[in-house]
């Protein structure tokens, strides 16, 4: 029977080193900015551009007006833009068919440095079972193994990507799987707050940031699990559900 080896990184960067290995990738960024990408797409967004920077944003959609211009600094929305990193303003009158650029401190910057790895898959709790079960498949297909880059908070370790990333394990770990030492440690995470997921994730860092930004709500909303069985690919320069 194949084996697939898991691991998970901790930060933006470290996603240079998944690529390098040649791994299938998972980005996460429980808030927000993958459960914003999995919620836009859901809610029928043709697809989402993800950039590093404001002004690359900015370039983009000035050279495509009818695109939507999204994302954060500091959790807000930067002025001039049509959307923050709300999941919940991603609403389907508001981006049913659109292409939206989108740019966050870490999400979007996390994606950028997936790029060169054959297969990047977009996660959240919102949409851990259809991830975790397609991840699992296209590693066994390809002879790859998995790795799930937390996107992390600034540059630095975040207890709600950990706990994400827990739970993506707690699912591949059904299967031939081997964890290494933090693949493990994020499991043994999970396991210990899967029963109150929303209690635990209010205590990190970023909730603890967001509460006092008045997202509350985000929060909640980005705890819930299975919401959504849809994959987001990022392929070429854009994610969509293909
Ligand atoms: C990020 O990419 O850094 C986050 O999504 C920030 C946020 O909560 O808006």
């Amino acid at each position: 029977m194949i084996s697939v080896n898991v691991t998970t990184e901790f930060t933006a960067r470290d996603a240079f080193r998944a690529v390098k290995r040649g791994d299938l990738i998972i980005v996460i960024d429980v808030l927000r900015c993958t459960s914003t990408i999995v919620t836009a797409l859901a809610n029928g967004a043709k697809e989402i551009i993800p950039v590093k920077n404001l002004k690359e944003a900015r370039r983009k959609h000035s050279e495509n007006p009818n695109y939507l211009l999204a994302g954060e600094r500091g959790g807000l929305k930067p002025s001039g833009f049509d959307l923050g990193n709300s999941p919940l303003e991603y609403t389907r009158e508001k981006i049913f068919g659109r292409t939206i650029v989108l740019t966050t401190t870490s999400g979007t910057r996390t994606l950028e440095n997936s790029k060169g790895a054959e297969w990047i898959l977009v996660g959240s709790f919102l949409n851990l079972n259809a991830v975790t079960e397609r991840a699992l498949s296209i590693a066994i297909d390809e002879g790859i193994d998995i790795c799930i880059v937390q996107s992390g908070t600034d540059g630095r370790f975040s207890l709600e990507d950990f706990i994400c990333a827990g739970a993506i394990i707690n699912g591949l770990i059904r299967s031939n799987v081997n964890l290494s030492d933090s693949a493990r440690a994020s499991y043994l995470g999970f396991k210990h707050v899967e029963n109150d997921l929303f209690a635990n994730i209010m205590k990190s860092e970023h909730s603890k940031r967001l509460v006092k930004l008045g997202f509350i709500k985000d929060i909640e909303f980005s705890c819930r699990v299975n919401l959504f069985p849809i994959v987001p690919f990022y392929k070429g320069e854009s994610i969509t559900l293909k």
